[in-house]
């Protein structure tokens, strides 16, 4: 729950106490959770043994995250999770691909398998056969996500000193560098180099996001369809295979829309339109826009005046969709609050918000019928759907 316009939550969960107990209850149990005594017998007492065994896993794996992230990293970088693709490896064949000392190999599967990336089995012979793990396998299927775990290492070395980052003025990072138009003042003027690797990136994960849309929201019924910061096109072609009626049209910076036109080689019914969404005035006529992963790269002034733009945009009657990771996702709010509050902190703009927020910026430009429709995977993405009145 956020607590009013301050953005600073109560922190609580399930069921709601009295202000004042709950203030009571905080104290009590922050100064007994201080004193390892305590501690020691709530590990001990059998009644509390295993929520506060849990607990205490909970917090060292926040205390270790940025280790077992590493570990996967590398497990990336050096093939692990491929080399297992098709199947089970010998021990020996799988460090003979590593190109590692047997220690520094053992230590790494070991780390893997800690991680659920990998399994071991020595059940029935002498030599150890590894597998995929459940986690491995998951991943390993997953391409945006492993472009992400690549990707992670700019913002890990922004965040080799955290509390150097959240002082340094917003923007003097790697991330900004890699997301030149979080922090540009004309970031139409951005060249085909500067948005190269962010426009691969967010196509490769865009697989399972553009899936989750129009698994959520009909887009057959709609004839012409605008993509504002629709990328090098990979959302909308995923689009053009579920409502081959429809017209397309995408809106991004200059360069990234000539990369999409460059993409859709020609296509009939698809138009790719250069220009800066914060200035230049929107393509009129769709009856549905999209804002895929959008609203949350920029500042509330950026972000509501793009909602009124697009809404303004929309035809008579027309829908918007947003469709971006939120803030406050039931079972995800580590994702919304301190995954992206650090990512976009770093990054130098933007911030997850909940869904109120957003629909409530949506009342305010004029739509109506505003609902949120569920996604199978809501920490990738959850979508709000909205109507111009006719
Ligand atoms: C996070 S990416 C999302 C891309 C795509 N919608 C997706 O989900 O894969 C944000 C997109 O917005 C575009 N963008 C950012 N600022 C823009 C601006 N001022 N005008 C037009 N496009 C912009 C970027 O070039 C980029 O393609």
């Amino acid at each position: 729950m956020i607590g009013g316009s301050t953005g600073i939550s109560t922190g609580s969960r399930g069921v709601q106490l009295p202000g004042w107990l709950r203030d009571r209850w905080r104290r009590w149990r922050n100064a007994k959770l201080l004193d390892p005594l305590v501690q020691r017998k709530l590990s001990g007492f059998w009644i509390t043994r295993r929520r506060a065994q849990r607990e205490a896993s909970e917090a060292f794996d926040l205390v270790a995250g940025f280790v077992y992230s590493q570990v996967l990293l590398a497990c990336h970088r050096l093939g692990v999770l491929t080399q297992l693709r098709d199947g089970p490896l010998t021990h020996k064949q799988l460090l003979s691909a590593l190109d590692l000392s047997p220690a520094a190999g053992l230590t790494l599967l070991r780390a893997a398998e800690a991680l659920d990336l990998l399994e071991c089995d020595e059940s029935d012979t002498n030599e150890p056969i590894w597998w995929l793990g459940s986690k491995g396998a998951a991943l390993l299927g997953n391409a945006g996500a492993l472009a992400m775990i690549e990707h992670h290492a700019v913002l890990y070395r922004d965040l080799v000193d955290p509390v150097a980052l959240l002082r340094s003025p917003r923007g003097s990072t790697e991330l900004a560098r890699y997301w030149p138009y979080a922090t540009a003042d004309t970031p139409s003027t951005a060249g085909s180099e500067q948005v190269r690797a962010y426009t691969a990136l967010m196509a490769a994960s865009q697989g399972l996001v553009a899936d989750e849309i129009l698994d959520s929201y009909d887009f057959t019924r709609h004839r012409r369809i605008l993509d504002i910061g629709g990328g090098d096109g990979t959302f909308l072609r995923h689009v053009r295979q579920r409502a081959p009626q429809a017209q397309l049209v995408l809106f991004d910076l200059p360069a990234v829309a000539a990369e999409a036109r460059r993409r859709f080689g020609g296509a009939s019914g698809v138009e790719c339109i250069g220009g800066d969404f914060a200035h230049d005035a929107l393509p009129a006529g769709a009856d549905l826009i999209t804002l895929v992963r959008i609203l949350h790269d920029h500042d509330d002034e950026l972000a509501r005046s793009l909602l009124h733009r697009a809404a303004t945009a929309l035809a008579p009657g027309g829908c918007l969709v947003v469709a971006e990771p939120l803030a406050g996702t039931p079972g995800a709010v580590r994702m919304g609050n301190a995954y992206f509050g650090l990512y976009l902190w770093a990054m130098g703009s933007g911030r997850a918000r909940t869904a109120a927020e957003i629909s409530a910026w949506m009342r305010e430009v004029g739509l109506v019928d505003i609902e949120e429709r569920p996604t199978r995977i809501p920490l990738q993405t959850r979508l709000i759907v909205a109507r111009r009145p006719a």
